[in-house]
């Protein structure tokens, strides 16, 4: 398993996300977390292509492209054409997921699925072994800055399980509430990507949380 970070974009200070992507360049991030929220999937609207092309063309890493959006088929040609290396679609969103997943691979991208807190991970069983990454959501999606869902832990691990069982190389991304204090045993049950917003970008110091989530 990975030990990756990806830090939630969404967090950052938007006036200086410049000198944030740099201070990601630096760090020991791995990919940049872009939360694309549309006010219908979820109660609130974050940011579209235009700040997603801004960062891609500074940054240095990986753009880890996460779409709370509603019919999130009208976009994938768009969001691979501006610089999403993964693209992760919620399972909640897409009536034919498996259609959905094709058309992020064939746009070039890989392909991710996202699942609420109420969603179980056995939905995802038929389609595992097409997957290269599954998001598990550990708070409810639409903000950042809320409380860890504790369930979340024994999510990971069926997964693990699940993905082993399916022979399936994909990896298990978590989502919300990530910080220094529970990323250890998020990394001990199965999570090779952790996302973080506050907990870096609130942080005195951004770089050295990052290496401490990643040290967990
Ligand atoms: C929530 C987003 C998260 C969020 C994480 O809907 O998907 O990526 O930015 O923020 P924190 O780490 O502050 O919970
Ligand atoms: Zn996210």
């Amino acid at each position: 398993m990975k030990r990756l970070v990806a830090p939630s974009v969404l967090a950052a200070d938007f006036l200086k996300l410049g000198e944030e992507t740099d201070m990601l360049n630096r760090s020991d991030a791995d990919w940049l977390h872009i939360d694309v929220m549309d006010g219908v999937f979820v109660p609130n609207i974050s940011f579209g292509f235009p700040v997603m092309k801004a960062i891609g063309a500074r940054a240095e890493k990986p753009l880890d492209v996460h779409l709370m959006i509603v019919d999130p088929d009208r976009y994938i040609s768009a969001f691979a054409e501006a610089g999403a290396e993964v693209i992760t679609v919620h399972y909640e969103a897409c009536t034919h997921l498996h259609r959905t997943v094709q058309a992020i691979k064939a746009a070039g991208a890989k392909a991710g699925v996202s699942l609420n807190p109420h969603t179980p991970v056995a939905v995802l069983e038929d389609i595992l072994a097409d997957l290269d990454l599954v998001l598990v959501m550990s708070v409810n999606p639409g903000f950042g800055g809320q409380k860890f869902i504790e369930k979340t832990y024994e999510k990971i691990a069926r997964l693990r399980q699940m993905i082993t069982a399916e022979k399936s190389s994909a990896l298990i991304e978590v989502d919300g509430g990530v910080n220094a204090k529970n990323a250890g045993r998020l990394y001990a049950s199965g999570a090779d990507v952790l996302v973080a917003g506050n907990a870096v970008f609130a942080a005195a110091d951004p770089e050295a949380e990052i290496r401490a989530i990643k040290g967990a």
